[in-house]
Parts: structure tokens; C-alpha cells; sequence
């Protein structure tokens, strides 16, 4: 994406995103009675002709038509043949962990979202999977934590909270050339099937946490997983039925309808975003920013090379500490002191404090997840009012 206010992104935005958005899986002439907005079945069970003789679907655990729609509409979003709808984001994390047996090893960034740092931490690694954690910007670290036991290699980029940026690419490649089996999954959580597409870089597995962009309404929590490779995908459903961690049908229909605009909310996520950045960069009560779009950002060539965007994302560190950091996160009134991230209302977090509280505090104080490092969540309201906001909490935060 390209235009004279916003990095010179070079991968190209899917021409026929909105309509893909808007049409793919939605077929009216798939209900008896046409609906252009597809139905919600809220059955649990299906009349059956005769036994295991049935009209496509048998019991809502295993299979619903709104669950059908929605991931038909999420993998060609994704350009992918196959997508799993979950509980949750952690859920769908949870389900991708299951492909893997005690003895496994797993190679994971050190800088992730929180609750996945816990669930492999705390979780994951009472069955036997060891997980080794590393700055997966520099390729080098990868290549040097890859043992003939892994199976799996999780990316985040951009992470949570600190914005890095992993070369894709390049992480896929040398996986595979060590070994053709091993996993890469990308949580894409950050930045959506609009503005990344991890699996044309080499991914195995797309990640979400539609609780956040695809969704983009903060009204439902749901996960997914975006597969092209068949065999996969069936290990997969035969997890997500057997482990009974699927999504409800009305959250579905949620996340169903509020994919209808995420390239609208996305351009405009963007927008706003690269304005909050370069705000807060030049301001004087600002340590610095990172936004991946910023040429600051140690990562802004790979990131430009490999996405077509950004979102609302950024963390920034304030000056001063908790005192500063406390003060702005209450002054803030359009801004609102929140967890999650991803809906049309702009959201600020503490991770120290907030969602990062459940990495052990050696780790944060390794990463600089510090007492003054502000997560915001841009949303899409007025640029002028965000902005105004943002300048008022920062005058605020140095009032004692
Ligand atoms: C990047 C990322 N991945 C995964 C998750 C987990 O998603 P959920 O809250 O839907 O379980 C989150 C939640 O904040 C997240 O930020």
C-alpha cells in the first residue's frame, strides 16, 4: 500500500479483499429460504434420514452452518484452501499445540503476547514439550536454537507489546531446509489477513485471536487457525471436535458480520495509527515509539518488504515511570484504559501491569516491558481528537 502519507509497503493489498470479505461462503442459495445475511442455527443436534445418513452436519460440536460460513469466508480472506474457528484465540493456540507430543521441542519469540507466554510456560510444558524462547528478529538466534527435536516454530511479528518485526520469510525457509516437517506458525493476530499474508511467505499455520481486528467490534472472543496443507487441516478438525474447543454458532454470525468491513477499518486502523506514531515521536514527554511503519523502527525494511500495512498498533515509552505512566493512563478520556486491542475504540494498556503481568518479571525487565512502556491501540475515530487526547495525558502525566 502506497500513497504520500504512509510507508512504501511492497506487497500489494488483494484487489478483491472487500469482496471476498463480503461474499466468499455466503451463498443465499445455500438456505431454503435464500437469506442474504446467513442464519444462525443454534441447534446442537440434525434430523438424520437414516442412521449416518444426514444433510452435512450432525451435531454442532463437530460442525454448524454459521461456523462453516464464517471459515470459508476467514481462508479465502487468507488466500488458503482450509480455517478452524475456536473459543478463543488461546484456544486455537491450544489446539495447535496439541499436534505436538511429550519430547517435542517448540522455538518461540521471547517477546509475545502474555497469555501465550503462560500457556507454554506454565501449560504446555507440564506434558513434556520444552520451548525455547529467543529475539526471533535476528535470523541467527533461530538457527542457533533449531534442535533435531523441533517441531514447531511460533512467530509473532509484529510482537506484543514490543512491535519486533521477524523476517517471515527467511525464518520459514531455513525451518524447512532443517527439517521439512517442522511447523512455522505466525499469530497474525497484530496485523490481519488484510495487510500480511503469512502463508505466501512460507508459513504453515495462521494464527488469530479474532477477538481483535477480524472481529474489530470488542464483543466476541474467538480464535482461528488458517491452513492450506489437507492432511494438516484434518489433524486439526480432528483436534478442534475430539478436544470440543470450537466457536458458538452466535459468536459466528458476530465475527461473520464484522468481517464485512475490516479492509474499511483497517485503512483507517493505519492511518490513524501512523499519525499517533509521529505525534508522539517528536513529543518532548516521549521517550520513543515503536511503530513498524516508522523509519525509526530498527525492523522497518523487513516490515515494509513483507506487509502491504500496519494496524492501530504501537507502543511508546513515556518519560519517567510507573508515577508518569499512571497519571497519563488516567488523564486519557477518548483513549480508554482497557485490555485487548482491535476494535473501532481506541484502547491503552500498562503491559507491565496489564497483559504482559504473567511474564515472570525477570524476563519483562530483560525485554524493557518497564514500568513507563504504554501499549495504544489506535482506533478510528477523529485523528484531531485522538491526538488531542494523547497531547492532554502527556501534560497530565508530568502534574503532580
Ligand atoms: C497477539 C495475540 N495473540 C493471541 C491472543 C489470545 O487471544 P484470545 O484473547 O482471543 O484468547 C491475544 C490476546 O490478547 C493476542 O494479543
Amino acid at each position: 500500500m502506497a500513497d504520500d502519507k504512509n510507508p512504501q509497503c511492497q506487497q500489494k493489498i488483494d484487489p478483491h479483499f472487500g469482496t471476498k470479505a463480503i461474499h466468499a461462503g455466503q451463498n443465499p442459495d445455500q438456505w431454503t429460504f435464500k437469506d442474504v445475511v446467513p442464519p444462525i442455527a443454534l441447534t446442537t443436534t440434525y434430523k438424520q434420514y437414516g442412521p449416518n445418513d444426514h444433510a452435512g452436519f450432525e451435531y454442532t460440536r463437530c460442525g454448524n452452518p454459521i461456523r462453516k460460513v464464517l471459515q470459508e469466508c476467514i481462508a479465502s480472506l487468507e488466500d488458503a484452501k482450509h480455517c478452524l474457528t475456536y473459543a478463543s484465540g488461546l484456544a486455537a493456540t491450544t489446539a495447535t499445540i496439541q499436534l505436538l507430543k511429550a519430547g517435542d521441542h517448540v522455538v518461540c519469540g521471547d517477546d509475545m503476547y502474555g497469555g501465550t507466554n503462560r500457556y507454554f510456560r506454565n501449560i504446555a510444558s507440564k506434558f513434556g514439550l520444552k520451548f525455547t524462547m529467543i529475539d526471533m528478529t535476528d535470523l541467527k538466534n533461530v538457527e542457533n536454537a533449531i534442535l533435531p527435536e523441533t517441531k514447531l516454530v511460533w512467530l509473532e511479528s509484529p510482537t506484543n507489546p514490543l512491535m519486533r518485526v521477524s523476517d517471515l520469510k527467511a525464518i520459514a525457509t531455513f525451518a524447512h531446509k532443517f527439517r521439512e516437517d517442522i511447523l512455522v506458525v505466525v499469530d497474525n493476530t497484530f496485523q490481519t489477513a488484510y495487510f500480511q499474508k503469512p502463508l505466501q511467505l512460507g508459513a504453515d499455520i495462521v494464527l488469530y485471536s479474532l477477538s481483535k481486528y477480524m472481529n474489530g467490534h470488542s464483543d466476541v472472543i474467538m480464535g482461528a487457525l488458517v491452513i492450506n496443507d489437507t492432511p494438516l487441516f484434518d489433524s486439526l478438525a480432528y483436534i478442534q471436535n475430539s478436544c470440543g474447543i470450537m466457536s458458538s454458532p452466535f459468536d459466528c454470525y458476530l465475527v461473520n458480520r464484522g468481517l464485512k468491513t475490516l479492509h474499511v477499518r483497517m485503512k483507517e486502523h493505519m492511518r490513524n495509527g501512523l499519525a499517533v506514531a509521529r505525534f508522539l515521536e517528536q513529543h518532548p514527554l516521549v521517550e520513543s515509539v515503536m511503530h513498524p511503519g516508522l523509519p525509526s523502527h530498527p525492523q522497518h525494511a523487513v516490515a515494509v518488504r513483507q506487509c502491504s500495512g500496519f494496524s492501530g498498533m504501537l507502543s511508546f515509552y513515556i518519560k519517567g515511570g510507573l508515577d508518569e505512566a499512571t497519571r497519563f493512563l488516567q488523564a486519557i478520556r477518548v483513549f480508554c484504559l482497557a485490555e485487548s486491542l482491535g476494535g473501532f475504540e481506541s484502547l491503552a494498556d500498562h503491559p507491565a501491569l496489564m497483559t504482559h503481568a504473567s511474564v515472570p518479571p525477570e524476563e519483562r525487565k530483560a525485554l524493557r516491558i518497564s514500568d513507563n512502556l504504554i501499549r495504544l491501540s489506535v482506533g478510528i475515530e477523529s485523528e484531531e481528537d485522538l491526538i488531542a487526547d494523547l497531547d492532554q495525558a502527556l501534560k497530565a502525566s508530568v502534574q503532580k
